[in-house]
């Protein structure tokens, strides 16, 4: 989708649908010069109308689409509610545009035009807004239709219309970082969509590789005898149920000062979770393909930091395997010795997660990387604590966890902190090794991120548990069904603030 900005009045813009916004409360239109205001007029008071009968409230996420019969020279105008006008948003608008966008595709429009929705009478900044727009617009019309015969009509053409141009690089800046980051985040929405049997650890390789040529950072690709070789027991243990190569994926970015700290991003790449000798029921075991999300999000921010140049040095590490339950496969019971020369019971091979993770984190801490942040599709108790909006946020240093969360309050994405309950330590700890790999029955997220911290060795480090945040069963705002990129935005923006 190509994305413009131009000046001039969205009454008269050549396009096929137009995108309005309406605010739930004030019972008007807002002011006769708002786009709103101005569309109603031609269409004969239309919207107006709507209101009146309660065919159109305002709430955030309505949308209703009007045809404008020849009345200006777009043939649709999608009304999309943007809430209660004292609390309109960018994260607000970013979702309208979203529905509204796909509104008018599924009405067959491939061109359209939106103002600067809430830059007027709600006071939001133009530049946030321009950038919300296009968010908004690329990530809520992202579809994944490779193994589909048939595909739905695309988006060509989104026009954002300003009455001056008077800050027209400011704009178009902000456009190009919304580009960056949405085209990020459908990139990982494509890796984790993939089905395993395409895309497994060698895959994932090859990618990082193509997109490291693509936007200039270095990747290195570990295979099974290097792992051994570092004494990655851990990751081995969990890659050895499956005839698919395990791979180590490195990726350097370097683009601040010599002396400065080298940021890491670990990712947990579990390309497909049987559960191993452990086996997960059947019910819902197709999902498991999504346990990858976390590497996904590693890659596809180490592109986004790379394309936009951004002032720093990044590590992404992304530990990837099946899980899976051949006859080499690890056993409960087994004790695997990871890379930092701790041992490990596993009482579950189910929690394989934090093996992988055990071993990218020595990998991390031996190569002097700090801060360490990690993503991974970790535990089902966090769904069950924080439901399938909120990512959980584990961290060892609160200074992190404050600049994590500003990060993504800033990129719009849903984060919560849990405790890292040193209370629950004891819970981890084996007969006969130095840690085991399951709690008890409560706290699971909680008894998970202590896990990966034995495996930090002190240095400041942050995990996010995605486990519920990584796939979606309907399309909300600028979520759609199926994978959701989640922790991409929010990554980059951490990076960008270090
Ligand atoms: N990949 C799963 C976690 C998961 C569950 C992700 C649901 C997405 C949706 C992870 O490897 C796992 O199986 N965790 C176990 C841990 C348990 C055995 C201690 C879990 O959460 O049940
Ligand atoms: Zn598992
Ligand atoms: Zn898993």
């Amino acid at each position: 989708m190509k994305i413009e900005i131009s000046q001039g009045d969205i009454t008269t813009t050549h396009v096929d649908g137009v995108i309005v916004g309406l605010c739930e409360d004030s019972g008007q239109l807002g002011p006769a010069t708002s786009a709103v205001a101005a569309v109603d007029a031609l269409l004969g008071g239309a919207i107006r109308t709507l209101l009146d009968s309660k065919g159109a409230k305002g709430k955030a996420g309505e949308v209703t689409v009007l045809h404008t019969l020849g009345r200006l020279p777009c043939r649709l105008v999608a009304v999309c509610g943007l809430g209660p006008q004292s609390r309109v948003t960018t994260d607000g608008v970013r979702d309208a545009v979203a529905e509204g966008s796909r509104a008018l595709r599924k009405l067959g429009a491939t061109s359209m035009a939106a103002t600067l929705i809430g830059a007027g009478a709600a006071g939001l900044d133009d530049r946030a807004v321009a950038r919300a727009i296009a968010e908004g617009a690329t990530l809520g019309l992202y579809s994944f239709a490779k193994y589909k015969l048939s595909e739905v009509g695309d988006m060509e053409r989104l026009v954002i219309v300003v009455r001056n141009s008077g800050d027209a690089s400011g704009l178009q800046e902000a456009v190009a970082t919304a580009v960056v980051l949405s085209e990020a985040t459908n990139l990982a929405r494509d890796m984790v969509n993939e089905p395993a049997n395409y895309m497994t650890p060698s895959r994932m390789a090859e990618m990082a590789l193509d997109l490291g040529s693509t936007y200039g950072f270095e990747v290195t690709v570990l295979g099974k005898e290097e792992m051994a070789t570092l004494g990655m027991g851990a990751l081995l243990g969990v890659a050895s149920g499956s005839a698919e190569p395990p791979k180590f994926i490195r990726m350097d970015y370097t683009a601040a000062g010599g002396d400065a700290a080298r940021i890491a991003l670990v990712g947990k790449a579990i390309t497909f979770d049987s559960g191993g000798i452990s086996i997960k029921p059947s019910e819902g075991l197709a999902e498991m393909k999504d346990d990858m999300a976390g590497g996904a999000a590693v890659i596809a921010t180490m592109s986004a930091v790379a394309r936009a140049g951004a002032p720093a040095n990044v590590t992404g590490l992304v530990p990837a395997t099946e899980n899976l339950l051949g006859s080499r496969a690890y056993r409960p019971g087994d004790v695997l010795r990871a890379m930092n020369g701790k041992t490990i019971e596993v009482i579950s091979t189910d929690a394989e997660g934090r093996l992988a993770l055990a071993d990218a984190m020595s990998y991390a801490v031996k190569e002097g990387l700090a801060p360490l942040v990690d993503v991974a599709t970790l535990t089902g108790a966090c769904q069950v604590a924080l439901g399938k909006t909120y990512s959980g946020v584990f961290s060892n240093n609160q200074e992190l966890a404050d600049r994590f969360l500003g990060a993504a309050a800033r990129a719009g994405e849903r984060m919560w902190q849990l405790p890292l309950a040193d209370e629950y330590r004891e819970l981890n700890k084996s007969l006969i090794a130095d840690i085991k790999n399951v709690g008890n029955r409560h706290g699971g997220a909680i008894t998970a991120a202590l896990f990966i911290s034995e495996f930090t060795g002190g240095v400041p480090w942050l995990h996010v548990d995605i486990a519920g945040t990584s796939n979606s069963a309907k399309d909300n705002g600028v979520i759609v069904k199926g994978a959701t990129g989640v922790a991409v935005r929010t990554l980059y923006e951490l990076v960008r603030s270090s």
